[in-house]
């Protein structure tokens, strides 16, 4: 089965049910959504708007990487959200229980594209940069991916380190770090990402994680000539094109740029001249 990973257009707005809302780590949770079929064939990488109503001080939709899907007999009838408390609309969410409804849209945006050629796929995840990545590993785990995947999870401290127990059960070669040193190596994941793709340079890294991390991980690729997609994380008020809140300056093409939410959120590395 081939594992290229096609990007999607197609989106909804609905209000979707909440199936679970369970707390993660300190200040993480993942929360389960129901979703019509549109959604639910949302791909790693795509991101959907969420607005939490009713709560003070929240007016705009805030954008979250599909951290999986949702599936029964089989068939994909949700997604997956991981997400961090960091104001008042995530707070919110935090509280809501079972049953309960946000207002919804998506999927959005382009997801990664992995040929089938790529070995080893070097998967590089930074804190919350973990909900789309895990999504990749999965979906290309599942489509039995064909060459090695060499994950790498960074974050400040062990409670960061996100999705672990399923990361190891995963077919994949996993390396930890952490700034303070409580959970592998002590230091970004980038010193054995960059080790990593300086044996292998014909493979392929996939990344999402704060901007300091990404640009880190841009140089490592650019240095080695490997190929490399990231995922980036920037705030959004209307995810599809029309409001230029979003925009990122093309690389080598001064004054130009493209729109995180329509263009990306993944691009490839070279295109762009990431933030941060
Ligand atoms: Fe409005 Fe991207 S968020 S153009």
């Amino acid at each position: 089965m081939p594992a290229r990973v096609k990007v999607e257009m197609a989106m909804d707005l609905q209000d979707a049910r909440i199936i679970h809302n369970r707390v993660l780590g300190p200040g993480y949770y993942k929360m389960e959504l129901e979703c019509i079929p549109s959604l639910a064939g949302a791909v790693p990488g795509q991101f959907v708007m969420i607005l939490i109503r009713d709560v003070e001080g929240v007016f705009w939709r805030r954008p979250f990487s599909v951290a999986g899907l949702v599936l029964e007999d089989g068939k994909a009838c949700g997604i997956e959200l991981i997400y961090k408390v960091v104001g008042r609309a995530t707070a919110a969410m935090s509280a809501m229980a079972p049953g309960q409804r946000v207002s919804l849209l998506g999927p959005l945006g382009r997801g990664f594209e992995v040929p089938d050629e790529s070995d080893p796929l070097f998967l590089a995840a930074g804190g919350i940069g973990i909900a789309p990545l895990i999504f990749l590993a999965r979906h290309l785990g599942a489509g039995n991916y064909p060459g090695r995947i060499i994950f790498f999870l960074g974050g400040r401290s062990k409670s960061d380190l996100l999705c672990l127990k399923e990361l190891e059960k995963l077919n994949l070669e996993l390396h930890l770090s952490t700034d303070d040193g409580s959970a592998g190596l002590a230091g970004p994941l980038t010193e054995p990402l960059a080790e990593a793709v300086a044996r292998d340079p014909d493979g392929m890294i996939c990344a999402c994680g704060p901007p300091g991390m990404l640009k880190a991980v841009g140089r490592i690729a650019a240095s080695c000539g490997c190929r490399c997609q990231v995922a980036v994380e920037t705030l959004m008020a209307c995810g599809m094109g029309a409001c230029q809140g979003c925009v990122l300056e093309q690389a080598g093409r001064q004054g130009a740029y493209l729109k995180v939410c329509r263009d990306g959120p993944v691009f490839d590395a070279s295109r762009i001249i990431i933030p941060g």
